[in-house]
């Protein structure tokens, strides 16, 4: 009975140990340099589309994160009383300086991932992938896998590798799965280089 009780209790604290403290030593925290809200920004307030800050060019290429060059469109000076956007003028639009953001969906070097080809001729929304972060109005912590390098958001939030959500992780299975849906048969090379 005793060594029932004591079994239980070391597979209950190993489980807990696993499931809470693994996670926290795999993965360091690296917080986004500035405040960004794309409630403020997509929402009523500015009123912009996704395609204002990311637009696919002329060539079909994406062209993800906006310079500050379009923040100063309406950054010059501030427009609002916010810390983080006197932050956002002093700091980067006055001295014309860029913005490390971090990308929480970024994969790696190897890997080739064309926006044109889901967006534009595959008709994938945003959201699809990225879920809701479209409407997001804070901007969360970026994490990365000590041992890979990799983004949290490739293997996804579960550590137990299950996604809650659809648009939760996006490992190579994940790729390979949806081309197989939509009769895409790719060789190694259309994703590797
Ligand atoms: C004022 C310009 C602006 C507009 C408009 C805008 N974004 Fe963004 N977007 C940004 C900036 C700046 C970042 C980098 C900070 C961040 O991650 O939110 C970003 C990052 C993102 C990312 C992050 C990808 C990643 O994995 O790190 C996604 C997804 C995204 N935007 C989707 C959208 C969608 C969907 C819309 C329309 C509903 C939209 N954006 C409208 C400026 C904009
Ligand atoms: C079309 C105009 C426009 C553009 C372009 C624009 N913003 Fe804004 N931004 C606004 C408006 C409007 C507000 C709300 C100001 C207020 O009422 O405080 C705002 C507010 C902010 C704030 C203060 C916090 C908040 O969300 O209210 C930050 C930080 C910010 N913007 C960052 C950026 C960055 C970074 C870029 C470039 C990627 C950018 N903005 C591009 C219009 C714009
Ligand atoms: C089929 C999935 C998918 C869809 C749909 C999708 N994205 Fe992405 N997005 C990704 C992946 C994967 C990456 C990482 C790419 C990389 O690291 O090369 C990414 C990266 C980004 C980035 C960061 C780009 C950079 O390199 O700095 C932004 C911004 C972004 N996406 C916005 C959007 C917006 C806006 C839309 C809708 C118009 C969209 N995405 C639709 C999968 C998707
Ligand atoms: C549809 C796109 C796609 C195709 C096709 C594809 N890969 Fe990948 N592969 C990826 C992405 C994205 C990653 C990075 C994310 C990950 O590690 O799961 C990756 C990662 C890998 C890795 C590293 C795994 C790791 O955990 O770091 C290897 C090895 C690999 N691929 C081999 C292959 C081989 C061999 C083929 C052909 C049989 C292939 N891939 C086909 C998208 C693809
Ligand atoms: C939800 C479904 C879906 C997901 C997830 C997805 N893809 Fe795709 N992908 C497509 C579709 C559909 C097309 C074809 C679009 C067209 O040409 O009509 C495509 C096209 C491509 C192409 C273009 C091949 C060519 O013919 O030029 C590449 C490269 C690619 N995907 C890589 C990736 C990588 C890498 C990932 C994962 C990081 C990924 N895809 C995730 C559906 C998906």
């Amino acid at each position: 009975m005793r060594s029932a009780i004591v079994l239980t209790a070391g597979i209950v604290s190993g489980l807990a140990l696993g499931w809470f403290v693994f996670p926290l030593a795999l993965y360091s925290t690296e917080p986004q340099p500035l405040h960004f809200s794309h409630a403020t920004h997509a929402g009523e307030k500015a009123g912009m589309a996704c395609a204002d800050c990311h637009a696919v060019d002329e060539q079909g290429r994406f062209q993800g994160i906006p310079a500050v060059a379009k923040c100063a469109e309406c950054h010059s000076a501030p427009i609002g009383e916010s810390a983080s956007e006197l932050q956002l003028v002093e700091q980067y639009v006055t001295p014309n300086r860029e913005i490390e953001w971090k990308v929480y969906a970024r994969q790696p070097d190897n890997a080739h991932f064309p926006h044109n080809a889901h967006v534009t001729l595959g008709a994938m929304e945003c959201a699809d992938c990225h879920g809701p972060h479209g409407s997001s109005d804070t901007l969360r912590a970026y994490q990365v896998n000590r041992i890979s390098g990799y983004s949290r958001d490739i293997w996804g939030p579960n550590i137990s590798g299950f996604a809650s959500n659809p648009w939760e992780g996006m490992k190579m299975d994940r790729c390979v799965r949806c081309h197989d849906d939509r009769g895409r048969r790719d060789g190694c090379v259309a994703c590797h280089k």
